[in-house]
């Protein structure tokens, strides 16, 4: 444990020494502006001026890796709900708050659990079905088509998560102005027709 801090650390100062003449990354790296909470977006969001901007939605749809976990518009995997209908739920700051807060109201078939294996590796996953001799279950951070088949004999532990599966602080690197453009991309279910992006 010692020794790998020591190299961390080492990695760390290295580095800083190297950087300056490394090419510069294909993505520019994001800066820490917020941690956003829906006191500090709400207020925002009733002063919004329309129209919101379709394509830098889109864009930071993917870049904050939302279509990692979600379908809207048939882009995307399906680990989380599907969001193409979310706003028939969901609408402003409702919206909003799903995104900020998403342990605040989790629904049922996503309820994460974390199972401990025997060989030392976990898995974080939606119980599918709970058999005798096995569990299915479907991995929230990995998508894949089938399932996984855990048998008992495997399994050390299986607890619910006290937390949802989706991650919070996701939007802690973006401007007021790019998460309401985010919000209206995902009300607008990925239409870049709907009313959001004419003039009021
Ligand atoms: C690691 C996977 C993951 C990522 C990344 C993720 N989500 Fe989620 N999201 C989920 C899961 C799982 C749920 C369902 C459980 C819950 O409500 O917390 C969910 C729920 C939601 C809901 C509520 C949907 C409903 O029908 O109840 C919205 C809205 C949402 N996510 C939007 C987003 C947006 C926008 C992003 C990108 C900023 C994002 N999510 C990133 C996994 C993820």
């Amino acid at each position: 444990m010692f020794m790998s801090q020591i190299v961390i650390a080492g990695i760390c100062v290295m580095s800083q020494l190297v950087a300056p003449t490394e090419a510069p990354a294909a993505t520019p790296e994001r800066k820490f502006v917020k941690l956003w909470t829906v006191a500090d977006l709400e207020p925002v969001l009733k002063q919004d001026q329309r129209p919101r901007h379709f394509e830098a939605g889109r864009k930071i749809f993917q870049e904050t890796g939302c279509t990692k976990c979600h379908l809207l518009k048939g882009e995307g995997f399906p680990i989380g709900p599907d969001l193409s209908k979310v706003q028939e739920k969901f609408k402003g700051v409702e919206l909003l708050r799903q995104i900020l807060e998403p342990s605040l109201k989790i629904d049922p078939e996503y309820t994460a659990y974390l199972v401990m294996k025997s060989d030392y590796t976990a898995v974080t996953g939606f119980l599918v079905e709970e058999g005798k001799d096995a569990i299915t279950i479907r991995d929230a951070v990995f998508y894949s088509e089938e399932p996984l088949v855990i048998p008992r004999s495997e399994i050390e532990a299986l607890r619910k998560a006290p937390l949802s599966a989706m991650p919070t602080s996701l939007l802690s690197t973006f401007t007021a102005a790019e998460i309401l453009d985010l919000l209206a991309f995902v009300e607008a279910g990925g239409d870049p027709e709907a009313a959001v992006y004419k003039n009021p």
